[in-house]
């Protein structure tokens, strides 16, 4: 049988400390991505519900809590509904959504208010690996980067139709890429000789005018940058903070791994604007990054800083 590639959950440990985790509470995963989070939130004995924008995510994660929780060890009945049935109340659930949605979304799946909400953002090992999803630069892939096959623009329709202007404001300001400009002439001048449709092609026209080599791969930052800007990440963000503070019980707690600093932003401002208006109290007064240990047997966590907050 072939081996499934397992997603490593960065700040696992630390992330359910955080959260609280408490038998038979309900817990959000708004990222729920490979089910690294919402598993051992199942083995502590909380309820999941799992929400990502990724169906391949959901389908991995489906099977991977069918295994780890098969059914319900803390089955309990629901409130009676209106037809006064009581429904079971579900150890776990996984819905593919937009947590920009969430309100919606956790309506849609009936489990009221939380103690507990994640979001581990970015991507999962699954989609960076994938040879079709065309994530990483190492892959020759077609440009997509959707994270959600539904949306209707990829990568490569950013790179084919946006003016050097507007590749150059993309670049600085999703990740404050330094040579925005030259690379944003480069891919304009690429494409009028030929359509620029793979992440090969489009690595090899950074490197160029990289020329020389740093610890990171040239093309990590464009990447990151067009990634942000197809799956409209930031304003995602910005939607769902507010849902999520509105979604907790009072003295729920509200979790954020970010892995930029465009989203840590968006995160720090939204709890400390709620702190300052007596909606939440930050519990991390400063960042939480990964240790040495960690980053060492999980590079993608160097990047990582966890914040939390607790309704009031
Ligand atoms: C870093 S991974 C989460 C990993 C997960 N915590 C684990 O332990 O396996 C981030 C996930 O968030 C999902 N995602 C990103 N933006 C999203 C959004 N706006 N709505 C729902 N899911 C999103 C991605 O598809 C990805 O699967």
């Amino acid at each position: 049988m072939a081996k499934i590639l397992r997603h490593t959950p960065v700040l696992l440990q630390t992330a359910i400390k955080y959260l609280n985790v408490k038998p038979n509470q309900l817990y959000i995963d708004a990222t729920v991505g490979g089910g690294g989070h919402a598993e051992l939130i199942l083995q502590k004995g909380g309820r999941v519900l799992g929400i990502d924008c990724d169906p391949e995510a959901i389908e991995i994660t489906q099977k991977r809590l069918a295994q780890a929780c098969p059914d319900s060890p803390f089955f309990q009945k629901g409130e009676p509904n209106e037809q006064g049935r009581v429904p079971p109340k579900k150890q776990w659930q996984l819905i593919k959504g937009n947590f920009a949605d969430l309100e919606n979304i956790v309506k849609q799946a009936g489990v009221g208010q939380a103690d507990g909400i994640l979001f581990d953002l970015g991507t999962t090992a699954h989609q960076l690996i994938s040879k079709r999803r065309g994530f990483s630069f190492r892959s020759n892939a077609p440009l997509d980067m959707r994270m959600d096959p539904d949306l209707n623009v990829t990568a490569a329709d950013l790179i084919a139709a946006l003016s050097e202007n507007e590749l150059y404001q993309i670049f600085t300001k999703f990740s404050q890429e330094q040579l925005a400009r030259p690379i944003a002439r480069a891919i304009v001048s690429a494409r009028k000789i030929k359509p620029i449709k793979t992440c090969q092609e489009l690595a090899a026209i950074i490197e160029k005018v990289y020329q020389k080599r740093g610890r990171i791969h040239p093309a990590t930052k464009v990447f990151q940058a067009l990634r942000i800007a197809v799956n409209d990440e930031l304003n995602n963000l910005k939607k769902a903070l507010p849902q999520a503070l509105r979604l907790l019980k009072k003295g729920g707690m509200l979790v954020a791994i970010s892995f930029h600093e465009g989203e840590d932003r968006i995160v720090k401002n939204f709890l400390k604007k709620n702190s300052q208006a007596g909606k939440l109290e930050i519990i991390t007064k400063n960042i939480i990054r990964p240790d040495e240990e960690e980053i060492i047997i999980n590079p993608r966590a160097r990047s990582a800083c966890l914040r939390a907050g607790q309704k009031i």
